[in-house]
């Protein structure tokens, strides 16, 4: 939620003149320490005129707030028609930025009220707070962005004015940011979390580590990207039923799965819940497989290596290299031999449209899926293999370097909705 604070609201709370000073000042402190209070940056220059010449006295005040508001910009769309533009032109400008970010306009100013959809009185945003906060919204998108809006603005006029919307700087960042989070050598920016599969699959095909007709493990509790992936490779995917308890593939079920084609076995951690164990890998390095991690649902999320036993330990979590001191905490996508990530704009990590990136340490896998997804080229005008058109755009690479800065925080809300469900899940279950 944004809360646009007119140039009066401001006005009224630092001088103390308004009767209900009051109401102004809890609001001020609820929206502050919420992160929800905003300005238009059209009113920056006038407030800084108002108080530097009217209120001396509080200039230092009114800085301390000004410092702790969001800025939301001025969009350059601007009718000069407009009917509120010909009341006031000022409160016509905090209208479009409030519509930019949907935001509400706090105002004491009748005229501003009668004539903006988006304006409201300090005491009505007390109640529509309180509406808005006992709502709960289903995976709200907006708002999750909203959080970041400052960051992403500035991404996307930066990518807007660079000229350059293909292949360039923002994706190379994003891609050395995401290898250094997970902790791998590559990161390789592609399309989807689909063509991140594919890609890897394909890549394998190409080096000849893999042929059409080898079989790939995979579980059977998956989205159906998993399973595509393969098919789409005229490999076969061998379908392995899920462990009851965590709806992630039985690893106690692979081993009377492979044949003398199985050539990989694909792991989803799904729903954040890493699957692996030191089992899956004494099987890989018994039969010579390759492990595909789609980690489509899970960045971030830790497989903790215990060094004094062998629990696994499942769980998303920022600290947890540091507060394991016994164990070495590797994350998912640096698990297996290639993984595959996806940035739709539900998932943890979520662009603004459709990404994916695949993740390695084997550095031919890295440049043949490189290459595979830019027209099998690895120079410009050479297409030496049959690839697809599959490449991360600046645009979606910029955003993403954006909200990356911020995984760990945001898993760590989700791990606490989720952990408090998993308890009312258990309590149902014993009834
Ligand atoms: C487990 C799993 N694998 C793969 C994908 C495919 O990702 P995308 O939708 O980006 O192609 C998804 C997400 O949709 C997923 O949940």
């Amino acid at each position: 939620m944004i809360f646009i604070l007119d140039n009066n609201f401001i006005l009224d709370l630092i001088s103390r003149r308004a009767l209900n000073y009051g109401v102004q000042l809890n609001l001020t402190y609820l929206l502050l320490s919420k992160g929800y209070a905003a300005i238009s940056s059209s009113q920056l220059h006038n407030l800084r005129y108002v108080v530097k010449k009217s209120y001396p006295q509080y200039e230092n005040e009114y800085l301390e707030i000004e410092a702790r508001l969001k800025i939301i910009k001025t969009p350059s769309y601007v009718d000069l028609n407009h009917k509120l533009a010909n009341l006031d032109i000022e409160d016509y400008l905090i209208e479009l930025s409030a519509k930019i970010v949907n935001a509400k306009i706090i105002t004491s100013d009748k005229q501003f009220l009668k004539n903006s959809e988006f304006a409201i009185t300090p005491i009505d945003t007390f109640l529509y707070l309180f509406k808005e906060e006992k709502k709960v919204e289903f995976l709200p998108l907006k708002k999750i962005n909203d959080k970041h809006v400052v960051d992403i603005e500035q991404a996307i006029d930066r990518v807007l004015t660079s000229g350059w919307y293909l292949l360039g700087n923002e994706v190379k960042n994003f891609e050395a940011h995401l290898a250094d989070y997970v902790g791998v050598k590559h990161a390789i920016g592609v399309a989807n979390g689909l063509d991140a599969l594919r890609l890897i699959l394909k890549a394998y095909i190409e080096m000849g580590i893999m042929a059409e007709g080898d079989e790939v493990i995979v579980p059977a509790n998956t989205y159906i990207a998993s399973i595509l992936a393969i098919s789409d490779n005229r490999l076969t995917p061998v379908l392995v039923e899920p462990d009851i308890n965590t709806y992630n593939l039985d690893i106690s079920l692979i081993e009377k799965h492979i044949t003398a084609r199985t050539k990989a076995i694909m792991v989803v951690h799904l729903y954040g819940q890493v699957c692996w164990s030191e089992e899956l890998e004494a099987l890989a390095k018994k039969y010579k497989l390759k492990i595909i991690e789609d980690n489509a649902q899970a960045i971030g999320a830790v497989f903790s290596r215990q060094t004094t036993d062998n629990r696994q330990q499942n769980q998303i979590s920022e600290s947890a290299t540091q507060s394991h001191a016994l164990t070495t905490a590797i994350k998912t996508g640096a698990l297996g031999d290639a993984a595959g990530f996806s940035f739709y704009p539900g998932k943890n990590l979520g662009a603004l449209g459709d990404a994916g990136a695949v993740t390695t340490n084997d550095d031919a896998l890295a440049t043949m899926v490189r290459a595979l997804g830019n027209y099998g080229s690895k120079q410009k005008y050479v297409n030496e293999y049959q690839g697809l058109n599959s490449r991360l755009d600046e645009l979606q690479a910029a955003l993403l370097d954006v909200k990356l800065r911020y995984i760990d925080a945001d898993n760590q809300i989700i791990l606490k909705t989720t952990t408090s469900f998993s308890l009312l899940l258990s309590v149902v279950r014993r009834l």
